[in-house]
């Protein structure tokens, strides 16, 4: 549904967050974006969103190029979106409820579907006791878990999830995790992830592309692209636990720490 062709982004300021890039986030079902901080990653994503528009390059949606008018940009947001890495980007009312309602709101479906959705995106992740909570009494990851129930209510296709674990505990993290793989196994959504964590990139990615100083290093499945540590040294990232213990401990590529420990 979106690709990215020879986009190159730079800032007021001269700086060039993105460089050539060119990406079809048709290649997986769970897209990992990885590199390390100010590589670039949210600047990407708003470009994918039309939040910012490519200074030279092209987006496509749909397969035609995507204009910034204000049917397209509408039609995108029905189809794409995106939980920003700063949940406080995307929070604005007062209670949970009312929070996660709002853009349903804006876009005009009926009270009793908005009812349905909102119960259902709290239950996925895990937040029906903060139903009428203000959301300024929220602890982070609560937060966190706010800003992505708001997302997952929307229900859209493809959704972008900006540093998903970042700043999360262990609990936190697994329940991420299970949301995200619910959302692709499913409920057949596509999902495109950016983090710092290997670990948590290695285990939920099928595809990956990895962007350094705003230039993509290269791109492809997700075992293939850790096993090259030349690669993850140019972008400064970490080797994976389990790519670390297939090169180094003689074991099998293994993809979750469960399948290699035995663990049910
Ligand atoms: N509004 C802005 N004006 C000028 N430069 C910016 C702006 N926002 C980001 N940048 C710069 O663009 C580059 C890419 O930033 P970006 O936030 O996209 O990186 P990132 O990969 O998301 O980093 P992180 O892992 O820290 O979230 C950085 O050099 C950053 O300083
Ligand atoms: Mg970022």
């Amino acid at each position: 549904m979106l690709k990215m062709e020879n986009v190159t982004y730079i800032y007021e300021d001269k700086t060039v967050a993105l460089h050539n890039v060119s990406i079809d986030l048709s290649k997986g079902k769970k897209i990992g974006i990885v590199g390390s901080n100010g590589a670039g990653k949210s600047t990407l994503f708003m470009n994918f969103l039309g939040l910012l528009k490519p200074t030279k390059g092209k987006i496509h949606y749909k397969e035609n190029e995507l204009k910034y008018d204000k049917n397209t940009l509408s039609d995108l947001r029905k189809n794409v979106g995106i939980v920003f890495q700063d949940p406080d980007k995307q929070i604005f009312f007062s209670n949970v409820y009312d929070d996660i309602a709002f853009a349903l709101k804006n876009l005009k479906y009926n009270d009793e579907e908005i009812k349905k959705r909102v119960e259902s995106a709290m239950f996925k992740t895990n937040i029906c006791d903060l139903k009428n909570k203000p959301v300024h009494f929220l602890s982070y990851g609560q937060k966190k878990n706010v800003s992505i129930a708001g997302t997952v209510a929307m229900d859209q296709k493809l959704i972008f999830f900006d540093e998903p674990t970042a700043g999360l505990d262990y609990s936190s993290r697994e329940n991420i995790k299970n949301i995200l793989n619910d959302l692709t196994e499913n409920e057949n959504k596509t999902i495109v992830v950016s983090s710092h964590d290997m670990n948590f990139i290695y285990e939920m990615c099928d595809y990956i592309y990895v962007l350094n100083k705003g230039n993509i290093l290269d791109d492809g499945e997700t075992q293939e692209i850790f096993l090259k540590k030349e690669i993850l040294d140019e972008a400064s990232l970490e080797e994976p636990f389990l790519i670390k213990a297939h090169k180094y401990l003689n074991k099998p590529i293994y993809k979750t720490e469960r399948e290699l420990f035995n663990i049910n």
